[in-house]
């Protein structure tokens, strides 16, 4: 069980810290070490954004593999914190327990080289798989994904809440305390309904009686169309565990659909599509699994507008318009104290 809960104090950062040298130096290093296991190996393009988890497209024996590899991600700021490399850890185990799944996939793995934190699975894009947010960003999202990652996103917490907690990098409190703190800053006086929703979303009983009622489960808080992967019947893989925690699965559904609302905010989706495209994807998870407070769920939805307008970088999200549209369509969700998923979706067919 993972009980560090607390945030790390950001004085840290100030301090003249020295931290691990990178276990890999550049990609020729990764490329020579995955040879050690593959002598056939020849690495391709890199696939990642991020300059500390390293992916990138390779062959073996003629094979098309990924290759991601994962560094220390060392604060830059006082606002940041140190994301340790055991996400590695985290992202193989979940990659195997759902290995067998029916109802979801995700990228087979093909070798777990764990003493260079390092793994190589399939590549996707020999299924026809194509990335998600690419898509949007070409304004050509796959309509027929709603239904499959509503159900995937279901299935995910069904089957991942009969698992035991094992130990993951970061606690939901962490996990919490980067997602809201835009939302906070927007409502610096109202730390009631900010504390209300922390303890919602870590699921942390403050008293040990409590801990019977609030049960925490398997958390995918980066569920987002970069870390999504569509063919043409709308499928969809799931990538990317690294960063998971145990916490709120309610999280997981207005965490990705906050994007779709996102991308009909800057166009590269129709307004109407968008709202299609959610209401699709809400009745999948509800065939599924049910969502208990549809309050709860415009808040999360909310907090990950304000985030994405003002804190995370969204590919896409480059405009001051559309910061502007974000940050006020989330305060309106607020100051509107929305309660039920049906005036939400009232509230984003205003939305300018
Ligand atoms: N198995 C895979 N097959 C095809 N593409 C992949 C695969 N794994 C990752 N990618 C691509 O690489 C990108 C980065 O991988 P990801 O695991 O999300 O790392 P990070 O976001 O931490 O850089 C993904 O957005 C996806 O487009
Ligand atoms: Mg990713």
């Amino acid at each position: 069980m993972n009980k560090n809960i607390y945030i790390l104090p950001v004085s840290a950062t100030f301090r003249d810290i020295h931290y691990p040298d990178p276990i890999i130096r550049n990609p020729k290093d990764l490329e020579s070490k995955v040879k050690t296991k593959f002598p056939s190996f020849k690495m391709g393009k890199s696939l990642s954004a991020s300059d500390k988890v390293k992916v990138f497209e390779g062959t073996i024996d003629k094979q098309k593999v990924v290759v991601k590899h994962t560094e220390n991600t060392e604060p830059k700021l006082p606002v940041d914190y140190l994301i340790m490399n055991e996400s590695h850890d985290a992202e193989v185990r979940v990659l195997k327990r759902l290995a067998t799944e029916q109802h979801i996939r995700v990228p087979q793995l093909i070798e777990n080289m764990d003493k260079i934190t390092t793994l190589v699975m399939e590549d996707l894009r020999v299924d026809g798989f194509v990335n998600l947010s690419q898509l949007i960003l070409k304004k050509n999202i796959n309509m027929k994904s709603a239904k499959h990652i509503g159900s995937s996103l279901a299935h995910l917490i069904q089957i991942s809440r009969e698992w035991e907690e094992f130990k993951t990098n970061e606690s939901a409190q962490l996990s919490f305390y980067e997602r809201s703190l835009e939302m906070l800053l927007a409502y610096p006086n109202d730390l009631k309904r900010h504390k209300k929703l922390e303890s919602q979303f870590t699921q942390y009983a403050q008293e040990k009686e409590e801990q019977d009622k609030k049960p925490r489960h398997f958390v995918w808080p980066d569920s987002h169309p970069k870390n999504m992967l569509i063919n043409k019947n709308g499928e969809v893989t799931f990538l990317d565990f690294g960063r998971c925690h145990w916490g709120d699965q309610n999280y997981m559904l207005p965490n990705f659909l906050a994007h779709i609302v996102l991308y009909s905010l800057t166009k590269h989706i129709p307004k109407s599509k968008a709202i299609k495209y959610a209401e699709v994807c809400i009745k999948a998870y509800k065939d599924i699994e049910p969502i208990e407070d549809e309050g709860i769920f415009a808040q999360y939805l909310a907090m990950e507008l304000f985030h994405s307008a003002n804190g995370r970088f969204v590919e896409g999200i480059t405009k001051k318009e559309h910061k502007i549209s974000a940050q006020s369509l989330g305060l309106a969700i607020l100051d509107g104290n929305i309660k039920s998923i049906k005036k939400l979706i009232q509230l984003i067919k205003k939305a300018k």
